[in-house]
């Protein structure tokens, strides 16, 4: 699931293609038709599949339609990889300790929108990325993998950002290992 420019969403595809993920990225899902993400699954060969929130109102109605697009692909797993909008439980629930989100600070500092902008407002010496479980409380489940990442002198929201990254792109793909090793073989076939 991707929103925007989709780097981390290439990540894992790479990860996938060339290791060390023992895994297949089955299906894109983007809300913002013509998204970087989107252009990046063309590249790649990755089928992708529009799901404009603008269409649903209610969130319940969006993710009813991103779960019949998982069931259809027969997704183990679902990456929130960049997704901007709030997820409710008629996708938490569909897909327990199988739905992994990545958030661009030290969870629990800075959660919600722009957690890169607002550890730069804070003025704090350390920052990074955090992989974690989806629950309801929004950037508040179970944390799978943390990088930190310093905040440099005259550093500021791209550069920093920049780096993040980096680091997101390189514990995605842990953290989706991890959750699904939790998980095992027997849980992952039920799916
Ligand atoms: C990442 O910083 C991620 O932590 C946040 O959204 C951003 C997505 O970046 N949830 P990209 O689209 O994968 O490049």
């Amino acid at each position: 699931m991707a929103s925007g420019n989709g780097s981390n969403f290439e990540a894992l595809v790479a990860s996938c293609r060339q290791g060390p993920l023992n895994a297949v990225v089955e299906l894109l899902v983007v809300n913002n038709p013509g998204c970087g993400a989107q252009r990046r699954a063309e590249r790649l060969g990755v089928a992708c599949q529009v799901i404009d929130h603008r269409l649903h109102p209610q969130r319940q109605s969006l993710d009813q339609a991103l779960l019949l697009a998982f069931q259809a692909a027969r997704v183990d797993l679902v990456v929130m990889a960049g997704w901007m909008r709030i997820v409710t439980p008629v996708l938490i629930d569909a897909f327990p300790a199988r739905l992994v989100n990545i958030h661009p600070s030290l969870l629990p500092s800075f959660a919600g929108l722009d957690g890169i902008g607002q550890a730069l407002a804070a003025g704090v010496a350390l920052t990074g990325c955090t992989a974690h479980l989806v629950t309801e409380q929004v950037d508040g489940g179970p944390i799978l993998v943390q990088a930190a990442v310093p905040v440099l002198a005259g550093d500021d929201h791209s550069s920093l950002s920049r780096r993040i990254h980096q680091q997101e792109h390189r514990i995605l793909p842990l953290a989706v290992a991890l959750a699904a090793q939790r998980l095992g073989p027997a849980r992952l076939d039920q799916g």
